[in-house]
């Protein structure tokens, strides 16, 4: 079809504008370890305006050519400098009510100066969460594009980074069906830059990640460490914890190192959070971290951490706050591993449905308790779609360099109450395939739904998974509570089962019978019958119950919910507890 030409204006005519910036898409390859680096904030005050028509991009806002090619000025829609502030790291929605459903494209604006500080120094930019596309531009061109709601990237700037900049974010949080998570979830949807952006210097040869962990099956008595160099392909790098008298130096080629260590560590657990600070050197830069040395393992039907067998006494956690959303700080996080580990005797969290904040696996670090992490391979994913498989793949990638070091990361979780077609098999079993061959310290997982036909816990995935999550809600949306001892006995798994949702909804100090549905004591009810049947089953190792906290869900909108999803054990005012959590933590004490 040809054009007549003279009368195409990109602007109003082009549809598919958005592919041309797939060629600067960004992911776990460019992805730099930021752990013990002095990073520079560019957090604070930016400029930002809504875009749901996207000008930013089908009318190339983002170059900011505001004359023509003559230099004659021309009439342009949008001034940046002058466009309201919004803080960043935060989600619009809960900073501006008339965004409070919006859901996207969100574009901010900021300058920064810059001046060398040393000769050869390479520069990035680095993002820890944007929901959930990124685009990124600066002085007038786009240098990366990044999807992932919930992980971290980096972009080099080295050769673009001038004297004083222009930097351009668009965040697009639109859902959509070949995304990860597609567009039906039971969380709410934040939009923004809703975690840190960073500005990181590093000399031109730098430690661009590392692995340092307890050598499985050694007898808790080596530790591996593999690292990759950038800038530099061969050299000397050296690898000090001083507490255990290791002072290592490492030859690497080809960019990357390896060596395994004698050491004997003091041994990570939730009762003994033991952190050693580890440092990794090369010719002027180095990498640290306070990282605990434990071994985590799968061994026939039972979970071991450092050789003992455990029962994963856990409860599921959204990132959703009533006042920040889907930000979070410290005190926000210790309080709940604090709820999670004195007053409900737990030791295991599950971070569902997506990562958490890179704080979250570090205050588990130092406060004592194992974690499930996953990425938001959740319920309907486009399963046949190669794109969403590398999407999916990329997020778990970046997840798991994000949080490698971290002792409290036990379980990697590639996805939620999936149904069980070839092409869901095919999807998943690549991911449970992606996280044995990069991680061998951790288990992988996935929470699985029951057979209903066949009453008994047989999804396919089970076999490459080291656990098995199994959701079930026996009691609440399938009201016939004797199907769950039917189907606990009908299967008969060869690895540990790990039940990682049960539960039902209450709105906190609705009281009634406990055949009222939405009262505490219907929950309670259902929490006595259901650590019952867990409690007798032998091959159950662990629990996660849905949830700890009422959370968000805008399909939640009866006149108990209004807008809330009311499972947790705690009303989202994070303080008032419902009368099932003590049935928990009485369970949780017995075990
Ligand atoms: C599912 C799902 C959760 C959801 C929960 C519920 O198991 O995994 O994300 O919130 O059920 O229906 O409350």
């Amino acid at each position: 079809m040809s054009t007549k030409p003279g009368n195409f204006n990109s602007e109003i005519h082009v549809l598919d504008y958005r592919s041309p910036f797939n060629k600067f898409r960004v992911g776990r390859d460019q992805l730099i370890s930021i752990d013990g680096r002095e990073t520079e904030s560019l957090n604070g005050l930016w400029n930002f305006y809504t875009d749901p028509i996207e000008y930013l991009l089908r009318g190339a806002w983002y170059k900011e050519s505001r004359y023509d090619g003559e230099g004659r000025e021309k009439p342009c829609d949008y001034d940046f400098e002058a466009m309201d502030e919004i803080k960043v790291p935060s989600c619009w929605n809960m900073e501006r009510p008339e965004l409070f459903l919006y859901e996207n494209l969100g574009v901010y604006f900021r300058t920064f100066n810059y001046e060398k500080h040393e000769e050869g120094e390479r520069v990035f930019l680095h993002f820890e969460g944007v929901s959930y596309r990124a685009y990124i531009f600066l002085n007038g061109e786009c240098i990366a594009m990044h999807d992932g709601a919930s992980t971290p990237f980096s972009v080099e700037i080295t050769d673009k980074v001038k004297k004083t900049n222009r930097l351009i974010v668009g965040a697009d949080a639109k859902r959509q069906d070949e995304r990860v998570p597609m567009t039906n979830t039971d969380w709410f949807n934040y939009g923004g830059i809703y975690r840190d952006v960073l500005f990181v210097r590093t000399p031109k040869a730098f430690i661009k990640d590392w692995f340092v962990r307890l050598s499985p099956s050694s007898g808790y008595s080596e530790i591996a460490l593999d690292f990759t160099v950038d800038g530099s392909e061969s050299g000397k790098a050296v690898l000090s914890i001083p507490e255990l008298g290791v002072n290592e130096t490492v030859e690497y080629k080809g960019a990357k190192g390896k060596a395994v260590i004698k050491a004997k560590p003091e041994l990570w657990s939730p009762e003994n959070p033991k952190l050693y600070d580890v440092k990794l050197s090369i010719d002027g830069d180095s990498l640290s971290d306070r990282i605990g040395f434990r071994e985590f393992r799968v061994e026939g039907d039972k979970i071991l951490l450092n050789g003992k067998e455990r029962f994963m006494k856990g409860i599921c956690v959204h990132e959703d706050h009533i006042d920040l959303g889907k930000c979070t700080d410290e005190e926000t996080i210790r309080e709940t591993i604090r709820v999670v580990k004195e007053e409900l005797h737990g030791v295991f969290i599950r971070l569902a449905h997506y990562p958490h904040t890179r704080l979250f696996a570090k205050i588990a670090d130092e406060m004592g308790i194992m974690l499930w992490e996953e990425i938001p391979v959740y319920w309907a994913i486009a399963f046949n779609n190669e794109k969403t498989y590398e999407d999916a793949e990329n997020q778990l990638g970046e997840l798991m360099r994000r949080d490698i070091n971290r002792a409290s990361v036990v379980i990697w979780s590639v996805g939620n109450e999936n149904p069980d077609t070839d092409d869901r098999f095919s999807f998943m079993s690549r991911l449970a395939g992606y996280v044995k061959e990069n991680d061998p310290t951790r288990a992988v997982s996935a929470a699985c739904l029951v057979d209903e036909v066949g009453e008994k816990i047989d999804d396919r995935l089970a076999d490459k998974l080291d656990i098995i999550g199994v959701n079930e809600y026996y009691g609440w949306y399938n009201p016939d509570f004797s199907k769950l001892g039917r189907v606990l006995r009908n299967s008969n798994p060869d690895k540990p089962v790990i039940i990682t949702e049960v539960g039902a909804g209450a709105r906190a100090g609705n009281h009634g019978t406990s055949d009222m549905l939405w009262t505490e004591e219907r929950q309670e009810l259902l929490y006595k019958k259901q650590v019952d049947q867990i409690g007798g089953c032998s091959y159950i190792k662990g629990v996660s119950p849905w949830i700890l906290y009422d959370f968000r869900a805008q399909r939640r909108v009866n006149r108990y919910q209004e807008g809330f999803n009311r499972k947790g054990l705690i009303d989202s005012d994070r303080k008032t507890h419902k009368k099932a959590f003590r049935v928990l933590s009485d369970f949780y004490k017995t075990k």
